[in-house]
């Protein structure tokens, strides 16, 4: 019911003679206790080919109020072993990069798009992308964030649904889903080429000042 509405309905229950009304509050979700709950439901996902060589499930890790979600590509080998995400050498760059603009990983919220190593790192195929999907599109809706941070060209093509290079998806914010998105560039490649460093710190940079607006 719209503002206006109730206001209108309410001043018809007065004139009715009615004084009092007891509205039952929304009751306020636990998105931590929902996230882990739904984690463990997915856990033995064998919806695409990726479960049949995977150690453990990477669903995700974070706060689950995060005001800022951070989506990489597809969990290594570090992280298939911990089933937790970004863990491994680029996981501890991506923590320095998050460090960098005074943002600890406790208060964002990171996971990938596909939930499962693709064998020897290579980029998940497009019915991987799609079968894993939903989870991270209910994940955005549980965490409800008010920024996206995509790191990398496959994450950015997959989830913007234009296919660019990584110089161009950065150029700009996009929006995804409704929410504010930049793309950078992937801990990993900055790993592989040190000197695209300048350029993810001002990609950084642009985000913490929207972080800080907001
Ligand atoms: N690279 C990713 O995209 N995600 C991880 O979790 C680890 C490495």
């Amino acid at each position: 019911m719209q503002n206006k509405s109730i206001k209108q309905y309410l001043e018809y229950l007065h004139l009715s003679g009615i004084q009092d009304v007891f509205i039952k509050p929304k009751p306020k979700i636990n998105k931590s206790e929902l996230l882990k709950t739904l984690e463990e439901k997915y856990n033995n996902c064998s919806a695409c080919a990726l479960h049949k060589g995977r150690n453990k499930f990477c669903y995700g890790n974070g706060n689950a109020d995060a005001k800022l979600l951070i989506i990489g590509e597809a969990p290594g080998a570090d992280e298939d072993r911990k089933g937790e995400v970004f863990v491994g050498r680029s996981g501890q760059l991506l923590t320095k990069m998050l460090q960098a603009i005074n943002l600890s990983r406790d208060e964002v919220y990171i996971t990938n798009i596909v939930k499962c190593r693709p064998p020897e790192n290579r980029n998940p195929n497009p019915d991987e992308k799609r079968s894993c999907l939903p989870y991270l599109e209910e994940q955005i809706s549980i965490i409800q964030p008010e920024l996206i941070l995509m790191l990398g060209k496959v994450a950015a093509e997959t989830l913007l649904g234009v296919q660019q290079t990584l110089t161009v998806f950065r150029q700009k914010t996009h929006i995804y889903k409704g929410l504010k998105t930049f793309v950078s560039y992937h801990p990993s490649a900055l790993l592989r080429n040190p000197n695209w460093k300048k350029f993810a710190w001002i990609d950084l940079q642009n985000l913490q000042k929207e972080y800080r607006k907001n």
